[in-house]
Order: structure tokens, then sequence, then C-alpha cells
């Protein structure tokens, strides 16, 4: 089971904002939402560009290289040019920190 890393504490990740950590060689990027956390990899299905730069409005990301779309809680591609889902990650919230894994190699 993978380990979980610590992002940061919660209240240095605004309400709006985003951070990029690194997860096992995957960069991942954490987005507070109303005080929610949500972490998808920091790579568009697309093309493969950075994503945590992105617009975000409401619980969508737009991607800042050719406007695709995805829903952050879920990953779920919303538009065009991108076909495919990003990838998600668990949170938890530990000691005031924010802190996320990758799943995948379990
Ligand atoms: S790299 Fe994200 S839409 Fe093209």
């Amino acid at each position: 089971m993978s380990e979980w890393v610590v992002v940061d504490a919660v209240d240095a990740i605004a309400q709006g904002t985003s951070t990029v950590v690194d997860v096992d060689d995957v960069m991942v990027a954490v987005f507070n939402i109303n005080g929610d956390f949500f972490a998808v990899e920091d790579v568009c299905s697309h093309d493969g560009g950075e994503i945590a730069s992105g617009c975000v409005k409401g619980y969508e990301l737009e991607c800042p290289r050719h406007g695709a779309r995805f829903n952050i809680k879920t990953g779920e591609v919303l538009c065009a040019p991108a076909y495919e889902d990003l990838e998600t990650f668990p949170i938890r919230i530990v000691n005031n920190t924010v802190q996320v894994r990758d799943h995948r190699w379990d």
C-alpha cells in the first residue's frame, strides 16, 4: 500500500487555490474548493500539459493549453479536445495537514 504524503498545512492552501506535490514521482495537483480538497494528476489527458494552473469555476477545471474541461471531484472529462478522464487521488486531513496518496499502487 502506498504511503500518505503531506501536501501542506490546511491553512496554507487557501480556498480557490491549488498546489502541486510530488507523490512517488507523480505530480499531483491539490485544489481547495470551498474548504474541500481534491487531487488530480497534474497531467492533462489531451496532450500531457500541466493542468494545475488552469481556470477553476465551481468544480470544473479548464486546461490552460487548449481548453479541455474536467470535473475536479471525479476527474471526468467534460469537453474536447480531451476524451479521457484525469486520474484522481484520495485526500485525508490529519493533524491539520492535507495528505494525498497514489492508491494505484495498492
Ligand atoms: S493539453 Fe490540455 S487541452 Fe490540450
